[in-house]
């Protein structure tokens, strides 16, 4: 399963880049928002810190307005992602941007209609938001399994479910459960992954008796 981080924050993203485990990062006009800074330097810097997948999304709502900006944010680097929404616009710039050879993410995806709609249309990937239809009493995980099995059935469509609107850890394991292909992490439910009290207590542990021991762990001397 592939790690992408749901953020716009550079110093963020260079930190758990660090870990060698990020796959690729999503981000979204609010995120763009919050970063406070223009998109082109944003997606820019995104770029540089990680070699897979950087989602930019589009603002306008139109094809012709969606395939303007589409041309200006896949110019930014290879590795940037188009993102686009799940409106008729948005599916038919998708299939224009694939048949160019363009990766390409539809997002605000809530109904397996959608997203096979947008697998139809050849996108690279799929977002789902779970955590949004959660809000609304909606099992959000139950979308994914609907999309899993509607894709599982035919193997011409290679569109990824990127797990997306994720709020805590139990989503991600049940989205890795169902195979789907990535999942989007908030920044600190990505920290939250690594955390079990047991491994801190253990660590504790093992510490103290390491040094009860008083050894060290060196080359043998004369080495
Ligand atoms: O980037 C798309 C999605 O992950 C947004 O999540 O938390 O705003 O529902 P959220």
């Amino acid at each position: 399963m592939k790690f992408f981080v749901d953020t716009a924050d550079t110093a963020e993203i260079k930190a758990l880049a660090a870990s060698g485990l990020l796959d690729g990062v999503t981000t979204n006009p609010s995120l763009i928002a919050k970063s406070g800074r223009k998109i082109l330097d944003v997606v820019a810097e995104i770029c540089a810190l990680v070699e897979g997948p950087v989602s930019a999304e589009v603002a306008a709502t139109d094809y012709d307005g969606m395939m303007r900006e589409a041309a200006v944010l896949r110019a930014i680097a290879s590795n940037v992602t188009v993102k686009l929404p799940l409106t008729p616009d948005g599916l038919r710039a998708c299939k224009a941007l694939t048949g160019e050879g363009v990766m390409t993410n539809v997002t605000l995806c809530f109904s397996s209609a959608q997203a096979l709609l947008a697998a139809k249309a050849g996108a690279t990937f799929v977002s789902p938001f779970v955590g949004r239809l959660d809000d609304i009493g909606q099992d959000g995980m139950e979308l994914i399994a609907d999309i899993m099995q509607i894709f599982g059935n035919y193997a011409a469509l290679t569109t990824e479910v990127l797990v997306a609107s994720i709020r805590h850890p139990i989503h991600l394991i049940q989205a890795a459960k169902m195979g789907a292909h990535v999942a989007t992490l908030p920044p600190a439910v990505l920290r939250q992954l690594y955390h079990h009290p047991l491994t801190d207590k253990g660590l504790a542990g093992f510490l103290a008796d390491w040094a009860k021991t008083g050894q060290t762990i060196a080359p043998p001397a004369g080495a």
